[in-house]
């Protein structure tokens, strides 16, 4: 039978009601200094439990992984007590949630750093810009600074830091964990050739390039379980000032890699949604050869392309970010066919309740 977006699916060790899933979104509504999750975080998530799964916002393992204002983080144990608040109210919902796991790497600011550049694979210049917290209080555009290349002990520390947020996310009552290796962030700054000029172990070949992922991933698998582990790549786009327009081959062999794990799934972020090009169809035949496990999709993703990609066998499920911005209840809307909110842009980032949870249900 033909799956549809409202047909049941297995990822790993979870068990989804349906394919609609609420993708990771970035808010910066965490509560400072801490970045600690806090209970209008719950009540936006536990509005959104009718999504086969939720991803959470990226949530940093480190203070080195932070890289915007008030985004939350899973490394202490205040954050984990706000996380275990989430996923309960998630739970009551009768919704499932898995952790974004995330580390910016270069595209972050001094200003977290107690005015240490941040870290990337390579200290080489390149344009691109993030939000800190202005005088008047409020979130402001920066341009980000000449990173720090890591250094092997950075490297090993990392690791560790991945690993630890995983048991973390166990603690605090997620699902599953997905490992964020896309959109130009510290993973993808060291698979993409366009980042990563490193002359050791972890530079040059794709094999050496594709290395601290995989050494992630390990660590995570470690920390839990492959059927608990999903990891999101952006191979062919530009984001974050990391244009990877060339990143086809090197995605494809890391999902060949990813695929000899068995994780839950594979998290695929098209880029045509900030203006990069459609993925054409042998991209997805050839993706789903090196990967034949689950694929979710994300990106400009309508009923209309959900169904043609479901039917084709390229995608499992697909994740809606803006859609679920807007509309709590989208699963249950998608499924009636009824209307959609409009997102409003201008709340995405930072501020309260006006554009977060205010968003109304269908009656
Ligand atoms: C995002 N996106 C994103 N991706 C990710 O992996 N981690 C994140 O934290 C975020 N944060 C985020 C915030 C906001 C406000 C937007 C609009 C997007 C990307 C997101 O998950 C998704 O891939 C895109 O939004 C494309 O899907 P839609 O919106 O076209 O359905």
């Amino acid at each position: 039978m033909t799956p549809s977006l409202f047909s049941p699916v297995t990822l790993g060790a979870v068990e989804l009601p349906n394919r609609v899933l609420m993708a990771p979104l970035t808010r910066m509504r965490a509560t400072p200094p801490g970045d600690v999750p806090n209970d209008l975080m719950r009540d936006y998530y536990a509005q959104r439990a009718g999504a086969g799964l939720i991803f959470s916002e990226a949530t940093q393992v480190s203070t080195w992984g932070k890289g915007y204002m008030d985004t939350p983080g899973i490394y202490s144990s205040e954050q984990v007590a706000g996380w275990r608040r989430i996923t309960d109210a998630v739970h009551e919902a009768g919704g499932r949630i898995a952790a974004q796991l995330w580390h910016v790497g270069r595209v972050s600011h001094e200003s977290f750093h107690g005015g240490q550049p941040p870290v990337s694979a390579s200290a080489e210049p390149y344009r691109n810009r993030t939000t800190v917290r202005g005088e008047d209080g409020r979130p402001t555009r920066v341009n980000c600074p000449t990173p720090q290349a890591l250094t092997t002990e950075g490297i090993a520390q990392t690791i560790e830091d991945y690993r630890r947020a995983t048991e973390n996310a166990r603690e605090a009552g997620f699902d599953a964990v997905e490992v964020h290796a896309a959109h130009g962030y510290l993973l993808h700054q060291f698979i993409s050739e366009v980042s990563n000029h490193r002359d050791d172990e972890y530079g040059g070949p794709v094999e050496n390039r594709v290395r601290l992922a995989l050494e992630v991933v390990d660590a995570v698998v470690d920390a839990w379980s492959a059927d608990r582990v999903g990891v999101r790549v952006s191979p062919i786009g530009s984001f974050n000032g990391l244009d990877d327009l060339e990143g086809g081959d090197t995605g494809l062999h890391l999902a060949r890699e990813l695929s000899r794990r068995q994780l839950a799934f594979l998290h695929l972020s098209e880029p045509d949604w900030v203006g990069g090009p459609e993925l054409d169809d042998a991209f997805r035949v050839a993706l789903r050869e090196a990967f034949p496990g689950p694929i979710v999709g994300a990106g400009a993703y309508t009923t209309e392309k959900a169904d043609r990609l479901l039917a084709a066998g390229h995608i499992d499920a697909v994740a809606f970010g803006r859609p679920y911005i807007a509309n709590p209840d989208l699963a249950e809307r998608l499924e009636q066919g009824a209307d959609l909110n409009e997102p409003n842009p201008s709340t995405f980032y930072g501020g309260g309740a006006e554009g977060y949870t205010d968003y109304p249900a269908l009656a």
